[in-house]
């Protein structure tokens, strides 16, 4: 496969991340709007046939991977169809999706059947107090069984999204961990990355948290960095354990010097950096009819723009007065 999607920095960028909404059925703390901020409207999303043309194109200049994310994707009406189309693009390697799970034993069977087999899904705690706590009033036992069916369906992997926040999670680690130990899960770590400032000074880093399981567990480590496809995690195995567990730092350890994405939002902007504002707006050229050669160019001069590095300083410091949510975004 050919690949023009190689930014300055020689990263070769193989994997899309596409929002399809920014709403959600939870209001987690880190990542939601603030109280009373206007949503996108049905015109202000790229429609579905809209996105599949920029992931055609994509995919033509060395896009091999694809993952769907919000908000939450499966609120929005006509997922399944849509997958099964993206899943017959010829070139997209793997496809995956980002999912709170809450809907997930409403929806698992029909998006298994449309192609997509695996799914990552976001818990932050295994306590229902706690959960309605950090999601703005959500049930656990939503996610509990759509968990399950997922697992019974046959999605493989499942990977289980924990953002670490100080005193709040931090006495559930070891329950986590032994989740990943009883049932064919990858549960990752995620530190708290800076987008909602009420939770500034909450950061665990990973080494704290892997030390903490290390008192109880032992963890071999993975080599999985061998597949240019594998993200940033590092991933270990648990001794006499079934699952696995997994670290994501983007805050302690920078991984900007092998990142290999790109973002669309929900909204049809260019996204090259989750930290950067720098955007191109593919919706607009789209609605004024533009050619497949802009939209090339369009997605060559979003990887060209790709910052070395995220600059959490000035990010941190333009998101308070930022329009950007990180549900607009996906993660
Ligand atoms: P896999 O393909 O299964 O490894 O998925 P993934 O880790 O790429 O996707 P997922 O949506 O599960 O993201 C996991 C976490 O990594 C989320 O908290 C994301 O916000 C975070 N993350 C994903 N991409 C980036 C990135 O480019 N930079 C930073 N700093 N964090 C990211
Ligand atoms: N820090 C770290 N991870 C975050 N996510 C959302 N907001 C943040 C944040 N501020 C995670 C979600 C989900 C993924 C897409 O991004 O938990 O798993
Ligand atoms: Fe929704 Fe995911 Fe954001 Fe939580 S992290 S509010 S589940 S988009």
């Amino acid at each position: 496969m050919s690949n023009n999607l190689k930014d300055p920095y020689e990263r070769r960028i193989n994997y899309l991340r596409i929002s399809i909404t920014d709403r959600c059925n939870l209001r987690c703390r880190y990542c939601s709007p603030k109280e009373g901020k206007a949503r996108l409207g049905h015109n202000d999303i790229l429609r579905y046939e809209e996105i599949l043309r920029v992931v055609r194109i994509a995919v033509s200049l060395g896009i091999e991977k694809v993952r769907i994310t919000g908000g939450e994707p499966l609120v929005r009406k006509g997922l399944p169809n849509f997958i099964s189309i993206l899943s017959q693009i010829n070139g997209i390697r793997d496809i995956g999706l980002t999912t709170n799970g809450i809907l997930l034993s409403q929806y698992g069977r029909e998006l298994y059947d449309s192609g997509l087999k695996r799914i990552n899904i976001s818990l932050d705690s295994l306590k229902e107090d706690k959960y309605r706590f950090i999601t703005g009033g959500g049930e656990l036992k939503n996610v509990l069984i759509g968990l399950k069916t997922a697992r019974e369906i046959g999605f493989s992997p499942i990977k289980i999204n924990v953002v670490a926040i100080a005193g709040f999670n931090e006495d559930e680690i070891l329950d986590f961990v032994t989740l990943a130990a009883s049932f064919p899960y990858e549960v990752r770590f995620i530190e708290l990355m800076p987008f909602h400032l009420d939770l500034n000074g909450r950061h665990l880093t990973c080494e704290e948290i892997k030390n903490k399981i290390e008192a109880s567990f032992t963890l071999r480590p993975l080599d999985n960095n061998e597949n240019p496809l594998n993200g940033p995690a590092k991933i270990y195995q648990i001794e006499n354990g079934i699952g696995h567990v997994g670290f994501i730092s983007p805050m302690t350890k920078h991984f900007c010097h092998n990142c290999n994405r790109l973002r669309i939002t929900a909204d049809g902007h260019l996204r090259a950096c989750l930290f950067s504002h720098e955007e191109i707006n593919i919706k607009k050229e789209l609605r004024e009819g533009c050619s497949d050669e802009t939209l090339r160019s369009l997605l060559m001069e979003a990887v060209d723009k790709k910052p070395r590095e995220r600059n959490l300083t000035t990010f941190a410091y333009r998101q308070k007065s930022c329009q950007r949510d990180m549900n607009s975004i996906g993660g």
